[in-house]
């Protein structure tokens, strides 16, 4: 298997639009309610740059996108601009065989270089034990619980709060 590491770019949208549509749909590992139209991801890709707080790295196995790990704005408030929110989906065909840790660890690599970045937090529905043990495997750190901090598909779901300190 060779997996490629790279910048995610416009044409990826469609691909990442499929990936997260599915966990939308089918899953509560995000909270997000509703499925992406190819014009919000097109949107959504406009935050990203090559050296701000907030980059997009995609996964591709034979020019197929595969996945993607993305810094996002973690809280409207300004004083929270120097901590990012992580994100981070796969193809679920695609789980289980590295790739999360590949892109995920590209992703963090970018973030340590750049002087605004402070802090980043993952936000994982619990439970999620692959996406728990990445994260410690990664070096996050458990921030805290959010209680029944969410609601999807008639229940209230626990959220764990990561922290990575990117060695700052
Ligand atoms: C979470 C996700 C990104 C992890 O990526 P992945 O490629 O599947 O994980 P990796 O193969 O890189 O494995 C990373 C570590 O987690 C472990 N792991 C993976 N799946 C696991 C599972 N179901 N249970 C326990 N450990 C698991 C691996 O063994 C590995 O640890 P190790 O090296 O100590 O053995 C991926 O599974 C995914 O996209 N899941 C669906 C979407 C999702 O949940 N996103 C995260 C939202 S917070």
């Amino acid at each position: 298997m060779n997996v490629n590491i790279r910048r995610g770019k416009e044409s990826d949208m469609p691909a990442l639009r499929d990936i997260i549509n599915h966990y939308i749909v089918e899953t509560v590992v995000t909270f997000e309610m509703v499925e992406m139209s190819l014009e919000n991801r097109k949107t959504w890709f406009t935050q990203f740059s090559e050296s701000g707080r907030y980059q997009l790295m995609v996964s591709e196995i034979d020019d197929e996108v595969v996945g993607y790990a993305a810094s996002l704005r973690f809280h409207q408030r300004p004083a929270y601009s120097p901590s990012v929110m992580t994100s981070i989906y796969l193809k679920p065909d695609q789980i289980g065989k590295g790739i999360g840790e590949l892109v995920y660890r590209a992703l963090l690599d970018e973030l340590k270089k750049v002087e605004e970045v402070h802090r980043a937090y993952g936000l994982v529905v619990l439970p999620n034990p692959g996406s728990e043990r990445l994260h410690e495997k990664l070096g996050f750190q458990i921030a805290g619980l959010l209680h029944e901090g969410g609601y999807k598909f008639g229940e209230y779901h626990n959220v764990r709060m990561y922290e990575h300190r990117l060695g700052k």
